[in-house]
């Protein structure tokens, strides 16, 4: 475990972009904040400053919406045909994947997870949503209905129209792959946006906002504002001209979300917490579910809105999953992400490290027995050490409350017909998996677990066309897939008497 910052050759193009003092984008162009405040990003490895972003705050917000209104009402992005912005969403794509390495780089140093990672997943799957969305640019249909009423004949349609103005708001865990999920499905279906991007993470964003213009995408129709979730989120939520806001983030300031959109009523998707239960029967193939948990729990550090941390083994087989996991944990390198030999990194923030160490605290104080792990590592940087707790009850806050850290609870049980119950106890319904071999336990599962996603002896398996949201407080509504046009567009019935 070593928490020193190997010399790395970074991308010249990730220090050039570090080297200059970043504007954010309104209107197309780059600008200051109007206050002129700056703050800083920081590096989670180190805890050094990595360059200075603009403080966007209310009136940031204003032009950004009004920039965003006169795109989507005046031009020329309405006329843009169906096509060309599917067209504009692949050059996207195909731009994000000639600056990968430059994006990967970029990602690791501000949000801390290994480049590896950032190299195989982030930067792909962010090139791969632009991809699928632009392919749905020409396929957003209406319908004709058949009018019943008598007396006369009607032809009737309907049409899916953009929302209009949207405000997204997004995280930090996953911060190129937020804003994909986010503004790919807006543009394909035409709404313009302001995207607020995580104070912790906001340099990609900005990267890809110069991309999207380099893409040919018109002035107005993304705006990015750098700042602060109290004071640029809470203005972008209660915009009275924004149509419609997506977030992603903390269950608690989702609820913010909803009251602040409520001044105009404006339409809200929300992808929140999760606490999900990650189940293995006792005739699971364990060469796969012991890695296959693990993993659940420890990628991204554990900072997954998906993450598996709770882990319920049957009790025949309980001591060989906790001695698997627990030995896999060996197997981590954990240091500076930009290290290539490093597999888990530090986690995003001192205060997310102070949180994840609270819980560490709780746990012990309430009578969980720490397998393995339970301390952070060092005193520079970010690092805290995978974590396997046993001996909890339900009660218990690290069993109830989303840690989002890499601190997994392992819950014995012996009655496979009331392990559902115990699973769906919890007020979050993100994520589900089971590991079994037998295909009726895995399906009945299926249908049993109030999650938005069931994975089936696997974890963390994301793809651009699978739907993906939350039951109960892990959110409202679903984005990818073809379910993300939805939250983007509103229906119109057209009537005519004919
Ligand atoms: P957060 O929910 O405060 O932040 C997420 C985004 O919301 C950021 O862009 C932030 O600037 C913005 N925001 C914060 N307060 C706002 C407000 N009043 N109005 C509008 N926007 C606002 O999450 P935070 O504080 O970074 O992390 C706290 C906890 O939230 C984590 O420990 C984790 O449990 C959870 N979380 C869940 C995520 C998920 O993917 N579901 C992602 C990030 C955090
Ligand atoms: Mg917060």
């Amino acid at each position: 475990m070593a928490t020193t910052l190997a010399p790395v050759h970074l991308n010249r193009k990730v220090e050039e972009f570090l080297s200059q003092k970043r504007k954010m984008l309104i209107g197309g162009q780059w600008v200051e904040a109007a206050s002129g405040k700056t703050f800083d990003t920081f590096n989670p490895a180190t805890g050094e400053v990595l360059t200075c972003v603009p403080e966007g705050d209310r009136e940031d917000i204003d032009r950004a919406v009004k920039a965003a209104r006169k795109a989507f009402e005046e031009g020329p992005w309405p006329e843009v045909s169906p096509a060309q912005r599917g067209r504009l969403l692949l050059k996207l794509a195909d731009l994000v994947d000639k600056n990968h390495e430059e994006l990967a780089e970029l990602e690791t140093l501000d949000n801390g997870k290994p480049v590896f990672f950032s190299r195989i997943a982030d930067v792909p799957a962010t090139a791969d949503m632009f991809r699928y969305f632009g392919g749905w640019a020409t396929k957003v249909e209406g319908t004709t209905v058949p009018v019943s009423m008598p007396g006369a004949k009607y032809l009737a349609y309907t049409l899916r129209e953009p929302i209009g103005v949207v405000g997204q708001i997004i995280p930090w865990n996953f911060p190129l792959i937020m804003a994909s999920w986010k503004l790919a499905p807006a543009l394909a279906v035409g709404c313009t946006v302001v995207l607020k991007p995580a104070e912790q993470t906001p340099l990609t964003a900005l990267r890809l906002g110069e991309l999207i213009l380099e893409a040919g995408f018109p002035e107005g129709v993304v705006n990015i504002v750098t700042g602060f979730g109290e004071t640029a989120g809470a203005a972008l939520a209660a915009h009275s001209h924004v149509d419609k806001i997506a977030f992603t983030g903390s269950t608690e300031v989702g609820k913010l979300i909803v009251n602040a959109a409520s001044g105009n009523l404006k339409k809200v998707s929300l992808e929140l917490g999760g606490k999900s239960p990650n189940i293995i029967f006792p005739d699971a193939d364990l060469k796969n579910a012991i890695p296959g948990s693990a993993n659940a729990i420890f990628f991204n550090q554990g900072q997954c809105c998906t993450a598996g941390s709770r882990l319920f083994v049957h009790k025949n087989i309980f001591d060989e999953v906790i001695d698997g996991v627990a030995a896999f944990t060996k197997n981590f390198r954990i240091g500076p992400g930009i290290d290539p030999a490093n597999n888990l990194g530090p986690l995003i923030s001192q205060e997310q490290l102070d949180r994840v160490c609270g819980y560490l605290d709780s746990g012990a104080k309430e009578g969980a027995k720490t397998v393995v792990g339970g301390h952070k590592i060092g005193d520079k940087g970010y690092f805290v050490e995978p974590t396997l707790l046993v001996d909890v009850r339900p009660d218990m806050k690290v069993v109830r409350e989303e840690i989002f850290g890499p601190v997994v609870a392992a819950i014995p049980f012996s009655d496979p017909n009331e392990i559902a119950a115990s699973a769906n106890a919890t007020t979050y319904g993100l994520a589900a998996a089971v590991w079994t071999r037998d295909l009726s336990t895995a399906h009945r599962m299926a249908a049993k677990l109030r999650a938005g996603t069931v994975w089936i002896n696997c974890y963390n398996v994301f793809d651009s066309a699978l739907p993906f949201g939350g039951y109960k407080q892990s959110g409202w509504g679903r984005e990818m897939g073809h379910d993300a046009l939805e939250l983007y567009t509103e229906v119109k019935a057209v009537c005519a008497q004919i």
